[in-house]
């Protein structure tokens, strides 16, 4: 696989999601290098083999010296918070947008071959049909939303304009190991930690209403993998499951995996997320792309590894500057 690059950049790899990539990547053989400013990610994190160019997105000439020699970019370095989007707009949008054109700019002047994007479900905003596919129209409705969708239309400026090969990917709710407990944005992690540890799980919004379309880690780097080598330059792909799990089925999923009944704390006050979100991946499937392990799967595993008493979530989850979350 990826048989045509030698030498790989992945942006934010001593993150959650870039780690994984980089795993993977290594496995294959490949020549690796991680941009990371280490804003929330760790070296540690980074798996050995690969080399830590220790670099911030938002200062372009360090950039451009980082991706020198490289043929295939996977940008995966973001603010992935929605929270701090809020309290901190200038920094989202200085990482995620300008953060992006210059490793776009960067991808150019050096010659890169393939620019992949690893953009989020966050551009579709709230959902007008179901399930979604990448036709859905993108009307995000908190600034990480804006900011990642500036980063696909830069992206897709640059391969109209200029012929960069880039293709996008749209990752649904992402779970799995090596999540960071500080930032723990996806329910599944946070949801564990709280009923590992026997505490309620805190509940933002209406837990019937409320559906999400969760994915293990190892799908969204099988999905990267597949649109880097097969996708047509300037497509989009959604990735997730394809399964709607509302928050009540995740609850009883995890009491039914750990063997005692959840304890929950419902937010009703705040609804602005309370919406039903599933993906259509029938794009990404017809590259050869397969959800492998289910989610009763994946959540028995993450309980394993996270342990009885794992570090609680400490971030919140707001919509609006100055809202309470939860506690
Ligand atoms: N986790 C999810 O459920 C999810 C869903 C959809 C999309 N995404 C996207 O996936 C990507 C990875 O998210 P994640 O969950 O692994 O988050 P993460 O915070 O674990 O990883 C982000 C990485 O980017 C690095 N980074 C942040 N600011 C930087 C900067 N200015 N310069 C260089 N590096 C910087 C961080 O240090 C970190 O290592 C992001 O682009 C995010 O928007 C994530």
């Amino acid at each position: 696989m990826l048989d045509q690059y030698s030498k790989i950049l992945v942006t934010g790899g001593a993150g959650f999601i870039g780690s994984h990539l980089v795993d993977t990547l290594l496995s294959l053989g490949k020549k690796v290098v991680v941009l990371d400013s280490l804003a929330t990610g760790s070296s540690e994190a980074v798996p050995s083999g690969a080399t830590l160019a220790q670099v911030d997105v938002r200062d372009a000439r360090q950039v451009t010296e980082a991706v020198k020699g490289i043929d295939l970019v996977f940008h995966v370095a973001a603010n992935a918070s929605g929270t701090v989007s809020i309290n901190n707009p200038r920094l989202d949008f200085e990482t995620n947008a300008l953060g992006t054109f210059n490793v776009l700019e960067a991808a150019l002047s050096g010659g890169v071959t393939r620019f992949v994007y690893v953009s989020s479900a966050s551009v579709y905003g709230r959902p007008q049909r179901f399930p979604i596919d990448e036709e859905h129209p993108t009307k995000p409705f908190v600034p990480y939303g804006a900011s990642k969708l500036t980063g696909e239309l830069c992206c897709l400026s640059f391969w109209e304009a200029h012929n960069l090969p880039v293709v996008i990917g749209r990752p649904f709710c992402v779970y799995g190991p090596r999540e960071n407990p500080q930032l723990a944005l996806v329910e599944v992690a946070r949801y564990l930690r709280w009923h590992l540890n026997r505490r309620p799980i805190q509940v933002i919004g209406d837990s019937d209403q409320k559906t999400r379309d969760f994915v293990p880690v190892s799908e969204i780097v099988q999905g990267l993998l597949l649109i880097a080598e097969k996708a047509e330059p300037g497509e989009i792909f959604n990735l997730g499951s394809g399964e709607e799990v509302s928050m009540r089925e995740l609850i009883d999923i995890i009491s039914s995996v750990t063997g005692w009944k959840a304890a929950v704390h419902e937010i009703r006050s705040i609804t602005e997320d309370t919406y039903r979100l599933v993906a259509d991946i029938s794009k990404v499937k017809s590259l050869g792309y397969f959800p492998r392990v289910s989610l009763v799967e994946a959540v028995k595993q993450l309980a394993e590894e996270l342990g009885k008493n794992p570090e609680l979530p400490s971030g919140t989850t707001i919509f609006k500057k100055g809202q309470e979350a939860e506690k």
